[in-house]
């Protein structure tokens, strides 16, 4: 089947439109966070955005193959969540409940139609896809429940507390409020979050099956005017944070996809991040 006459080249679009808006909504609430001084959960927040961004383009690239001429436009007829509004840990729940939606209904649907309409090396991207949004379902999940039961700077027993901005680290039950190496404030302490130190099982588990074929309470959100919402321009009042560099821990490892379609040449690393 000729591609740009699928049920899957209008699916991709859809795809694409979403990917995008979903990036969009994790930059506002990273720049809400930030500005709230959850610099921390800013950062980890930002690593998620640039996953969505990386999946646009992915998507992007498939379209771009069908057809050789310019695609001026693509009609699609789709809903997507505008559910979002100013409250940072309501926030978090809002988008681990949009990216079940893609992890569970959305994307398994158009992987199947994929499949069925003959494109497999897209039905492997949609699947491959969707592990990494189960795992930011449990980023987002146990950053909810970490703020609204306000364990995120606490624990019933001593743990190592790390200052994102110079390294200072401390054994204790309560994260410093202020560093007592640079003085970054809480904000700034390395959070600890199970689904970022190791995959989800069912991450696991896919890349194993699919290898071969082919991956506090406080408010904040997007209630912003500024112009930029990017980390790296607009650092707000984050209280001595002199970086908005990613976290090396970075959500999400690469799950194994097999390479879509290059696009005008230009490397990932060219984003606009
Ligand atoms: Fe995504
Ligand atoms: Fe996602």
């Amino acid at each position: 089947m000729n591609l740009k006459n699928s049920q899957t080249f209008k699916n991709l679009a859809r795809t694409y439109a979403g990917e995008c808006q979903a990036r969009t909504r994790y930059e506002f609430m990273e720049y809400g966070a930030r500005s709230q001084g959850f610099k921390a959960l800013a950062d980890i927040i930002d690593d998620i955005a640039y996953n969505e961004f990386n999946h646009a383009r992915m998507f992007y690239s498939f379209i771009q193959t069908a057809d050789k001429q310019t695609i001026t436009n693509i009609h699609i007829d789709a809903g997507y969540p505008f559910k979002e509004k100013w409250d940072l840990m309501e926030n978090l729940r809002l988008a681990s409940e949009d990216e079940t939606d893609e992890a569970t209904k959305i994307y398994p649907e158009f992987a199947r139609v994929a499949e069925q309409e003959g494109f497999k090396d897209i039905a492997g991207l949609y699947r491959n896809v969707i592990e990494v949004e189960k795992q930011h379902i449990a980023i987002l999940s146990e950053l909810y429940t970490q703020m609204k039961n306000n364990t995120m700077y606490s624990r019933p027993t001593p743990v190592v507390w790390k200052c994102s901005d110079c390294g200072y680290a401390q054994k204790a039950m309560e994260a410093f409020k202020c560093c007592p190496l640079c003085h970054a404030k809480q904000g700034a302490v390395l959070l600890k979050i199970d689904a970022l130190s190791k995959p989800s099982a069912s991450l696991a588990v896919s890349q194993n099956a699919t290898a071969s074929k082919v991956s506090a309470g406080k408010s904040g959100g997007m209630k912003t005017t500024a112009s930029s919402a990017k980390s790296t321009t607009a650092k707000p009042s984050s209280p001595k944070t002199s970086s908005a560099k990613p976290s090396a821990s970075s959500a999400t490892k690469k799950p194994a996809v097999k390479p879509v379609p290059k696009m005008g040449g230009k490397p990932t690393s060219t984003s606009t991040r």
